[in-house]
């Protein structure tokens, strides 16, 4: 078994990001820059955001926080948006989701300039990404396909089952594995709430991607022997044992599933890291059209 270990991948996209930019600020130009939305005070957001944004000045790039309360009325966000899709000083926008119920979330994302959607949810993102053509993919199942391609993990014509169907992991994540690309080429099976037989699904699976948001929901007798195992998911579950009163657990019961598989990602130091390092390889790309 070996682990996928998205510290040090992540840390090898964001090396190399952090040269590029370095380059570019010696020969005069702009750093790339993000904006980001934070509407409220979810936990598990304001970390990812916090992240984010750490991440960004670590390797040069700046960024932009634009805090909202809970109740803030959706026109106030709308606004905001308008103003950052035409602010030539900012190259990507992303809105950590999820949002207050009271606003609608494609009211929001399809307001976002195309150009700057660095989370690559926006239905021009999803329509060409879909068609193969260049876009932005969103950035949890673009992780996942730089995570696949650095340990160089064989997809062409092997079965893949995707546990969850959302817009933001399952549904982009099994597009793009069954596209003809490198690291693609595989028949998938999408699978979720619904779907009957599950586990004699999994069981055909040479590749499983769990993103269902339900910890250790894949046990070692869901697994065939020496497939990857990629687990997207990151639930708060309580731990008295930790000074937050937390700990992070994956949908993969690791302990007994890992000793099975070829590779496997741990959680955390997984998928998680490649989503952040993804974004900034968006964020960067976009920097690079605005620029021309
Ligand atoms: N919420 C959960 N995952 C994501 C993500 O990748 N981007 C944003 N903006 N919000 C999220």
């Amino acid at each position: 078994m070996q682990l996928l270990d998205g510290k040090k991948v992540s840390q090898a996209v964001k090396l190399e990001l952090k040269g590029q930019v370095a380059a570019l600020i010696d020969s005069n130009k702009r750093a790339p820059h993000l904006a980001a939305i934070l509407v409220g005070s979810n936990g598990a957001s304001e970390t990812y955001v916090a992240s984010k944004i750490k991440n960004c000045e670590e390797i040069g790039f700046k960024s932009s926080l634009f805090r909202f309360s809970e109740n803030v009325e959706e026109n106030e966000l709308l606004e905001t948006i308008k103003k950052l899709n035409v602010d030539e000083s900012i190259d990507g926008i992303l809105v950590q989701l999820p949002l207050p119920k009271h606003i609608k979330e494609s009211s929001v994302i399809n307001l976002i300039n195309p150009n700057k959607d660095v989370d690559g949810f926006h239905p021009v993102s999803t329509g060409k990404m879909t068609l193969g053509l260049p876009s932005f993919i969103p950035a949890t199942p673009y992780g996942i396909m730089l995570m696949l391609e650095h340990y160089n993990i064989e997809t062409s014509g092997k079965n893949a089952v995707v546990i969850g169907r959302s817009n933001i992991v399952g549904r982009p994540m099994s597009i793009l594995l069954s596209q003809d690309r490198e690291y693609g080429n595989c028949t998938v099976t999408v699978c979720h709430s619904r779907t009957k037989n599950l586990k004699e699904k999994c069981l055909e699976a040479d590749i499983v991607i769990a993103a269902l948001g339900k910890p250790g929901f894949l046990t070692a007798d869901m697994v065939k022997e020496n497939a990857v195992v990629i687990d997207v998911g990151i639930t708060r579950v309580a731990d008295q044992t930790k000074k937050t009163g937390f700990s992070i657990k994956g949908d993969v019961d690791f302990e007994n599933v890992a000793s099975k598989c070829s590779f496997i990602t741990p959680v955390p130091g997984g998928v998680g890291l490649m989503t952040i390092a993804a974004l900034l390889k968006n964020t960067y790309e976009a920097y690079l059209t605005h620029l021309k």
